[in-house]
């Protein structure tokens, strides 16, 4: 088969950076084809962690010594580079929190609970992750603020008609929405959702967890009021996100948790908090992972976006055209404007049979609801394979899971 373009991303130069790439798995080479779920490490990354932790390395923003003093630069250098990716206006604007549930948490928490008032409404969407899901639930169960859900259509795409009737009624405070989804691979068409938003008084907040992955993401050229992501499916290590937020918003909240480093100053009758954003920074920060998705940043903008999207572009079209071809496989999700994930269903095999049976030819896929059980509902299933794609995946790659799903349908037929 030969619809694939090449591009000017040097892959097999990219998979030499990437250790683990070269594993074999039960006897087969490493076909990692779950970086959706969790992206591999590159070299760089790896190296920054290391020589942090054997060569400079105390605790942060507390020392008065040479090595606390240059760890907060490491670690702060992250927070620069995190606003050039977003092209955020502030630096102060960059929270750092474990992952991209705890930034969708602190704004429940303290967005949420803190300026939006009962009877107000939070709208979502009918593909959000859990985790764009039930903090809301346990907001409106608690604070009496309603949950609103907009409809996608059967291509996976929002349904903008009815996503802009929910917000007629002028009572949604916030709009918390993926920017790609993780199932369907739909990027939402962001800058007009915050347009519609702001148009009726709503805030957005944007999930992009995936999305940061595979596209340039300009916060101020989106328009959005939150944007959140996580460190380890950019390349970086686990136990390190980010929330941004408008520096006015995030100055407007009140703290999510209390501790170190928060404060302005304690006494037994009250605190006061440190300016944002480490007003929401309480406790030792994972500095290591800070450093290491500094590094992760530095990475992926060698490479460039441009040459990146390009890449899992083709690499999409290329899977959907292989994998549309064999008998009984289902694509979940056929939205215009698409990234790097492929879900898809088997004839009858359930979806957990196939990633055992593509295991045993070393090929690793995500199988499940995918952390997305209504939208499996919305599609009255229960469950679906899924292949991601990253800038290490190759077309070869594809070729060979499409050959052993093959072998996968035949074994159930
Ligand atoms: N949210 C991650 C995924 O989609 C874990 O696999």
């Amino acid at each position: 088969m030969n619809h694939f373009a090449p591009v000017a991303l040097d892959v097999a130069r990219i998979r030499q950076d990437f250790p683990i790439l070269t594993q074999t798995v039960r006897g087969k080479p490493l076909v990692f084809l779950d970086s959706a779920a969790s992206a591999q490490k590159p070299r760089a990354v790896i190296d920054a962690m290391v020589t942090a932790m054997e060569t400079q390395y105390a605790n942060v923003h507390r020392g008065l010594h040479w090595m606390s003093e240059r760890t907060t630069e490491a670690y702060e250098a992250t927070r620069d580079d995190v606003a050039r990716l977003l092209n955020a206006a502030d630096r102060a604007e960059i929270v750092f929190v474990r992952n991209s549930t705890e930034a969708i948490n602190l704004v429940a928490y303290s967005y949420g609970r803190g300026v939006l008032k009962p009877g107000q409404a939070v709208l979502i969407s009918a593909m959000e992750h859990h985790s764009n899901i039930v903090p809301w639930q346990m907001l409106r169960d608690e604070r009496g603020i309603e949950l609103r859900v907009a409809p996608i259509t059967d291509a996976g795409e929002l349904d903008m008609a009815a996503f802009e009737l929910l917000l007629a009624d002028g009572k949604v405070g916030l709009v918390a929405i993926t920017h790609m989804s993780n199932v369907l691979g739909t990027y939402t068409p962001a800058a007009r959702i915050v347009q519609i938003a702001h148009a009726h008084g709503a805030k957005v907040l944007l999930d992009g967890s995936q999305a940061v992955v595979h596209r340039r993401v300009d916060v101020q050229a989106l328009g959005c009021d939150f944007y959140a992501f996580t460190g380890h499916k950019l390349y970086g290590p686990t136990g390190i996100g980010v929330l941004w937020a408008r520096r006015e918003l995030l100055e407007a909240m009140p703290p999510f948790m209390g501790g170190g480093d928060m404060i302005s100053s304690v006494s037994y009758e009250r605190s006061t908090w440190a300016a944002v954003p480490h007003k929401f920074e309480a406790g030792t920060p994972a500095i290591l992972e800070g450093i290491g998705l500094g590094a992760a940043i530095h990475y992926v903008e060698a490479i460039g976006y441009d040459a990146i999207a390009a890449h899992e572009q083709a690499l999409t079209e290329h899977a959907i055209l292989r994998l549309s071809a064999i008998d009984g496989l289902t694509i979940l999700g056929h939205a215009q404007d698409r990234g790097g994930v492929v879900s898809f269903t088997l004839a009858n095999a359930h979806a957990h049979d196939v990633a055992t049976l593509l295991d045993r030819s070393g090929i690793a896929v995500r199988a499940g609801h995918h952390c997305a059980e209504p939208l499996m509902h919305r599609f009255g299933i229960e469950s679906t394979a899924r292949a991601s794609f990253a800038i290490y995946t190759t077309p070869a790659e594809i070729d060979f899971l499409a050959d052993a799903l093959v072998r996968v349908r035949e074994f159930f037929a």
